[in-house]
């Protein structure tokens, strides 16, 4: 037997709130030869931060790709890793109200008003297109994504008054990486 190999990639650190990687809109994915490898560096960094998606710019890197992976979650159906590049909404439908959060934003969580369905289009690591549809939680954390491939994030939706009631936490979590006391809005 052939000794095992360890390949793991090293995971890496996410970018939080406050830094201007973050605001700034990502560039389309043109040279696919690195991506298998940020994919699988995202994917370790996503599941040991226990988290459900990640965009690519979550780890600096300014271009428009997002995993997710909402497997960790009971009674969840739709349950398969996806990796989403090049994306594009191009159809919603409905509305819903979910509770989010966001590794960039730690310890703030608050329910945010989306579209239930969206109709997507993108390419695959082989760079094949594929147009599909999503919905449930699969479709709101896509939508969270794809906002921050935007350069948005989810507190941007917040009403000026549950703004006030962060500012502080957003100060603390851009100068040391998380707020003294989380908050569910
Ligand atoms: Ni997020």
């Amino acid at each position: 037997m052939k000794p095992q190999i360890a390949t793991a990639k090293p995971a890496l650190q996410i970018l939080k709130y406050g830094d201007p990687i973050l605001r700034k809109k990502v560039e389309n994915v043109s040279d696919f030869r690195n991506i298998p490898d940020l994919v699988e560096q995202m994917f370790n960094t996503m599941h040991e931060e226990s988290g459900i998606g990640l965009a690519a710019n979550q780890v600096g890197y300014s271009l428009n790709l997002l995993i997710l992976d909402t497997s960790c979650l009971e009674g969840e159906e739709d349950t398969k890793p996806y990796i989403l590049i090049n994306t594009e909404i191009i159809g919603s439908e409905g509305s819903t109200i979910m509770e989010e959060g966001c590794l960039s934003v730690p310890d703030i969580r608050a329910e945010i008003e989306r579209p239930e369905s969206i109709i997507i289009k993108y390419q695959d690591l082989e760079q094949n297109f594929h147009e599909e549809i999503f919905t449930g939680l699969v479709s709101r954390v896509i939508q969270h994504e794809l906002d921050h491939l935007d350069g948005k994030l989810f507190v941007d939706y917040l009403s000026p008054a549950k703004q006030m009631l962060i500012k502080k936490r957003l100060l603390e979590i851009s100068k040391n990486g998380s707020p003294s006391t989380g908050i569910i809005l």
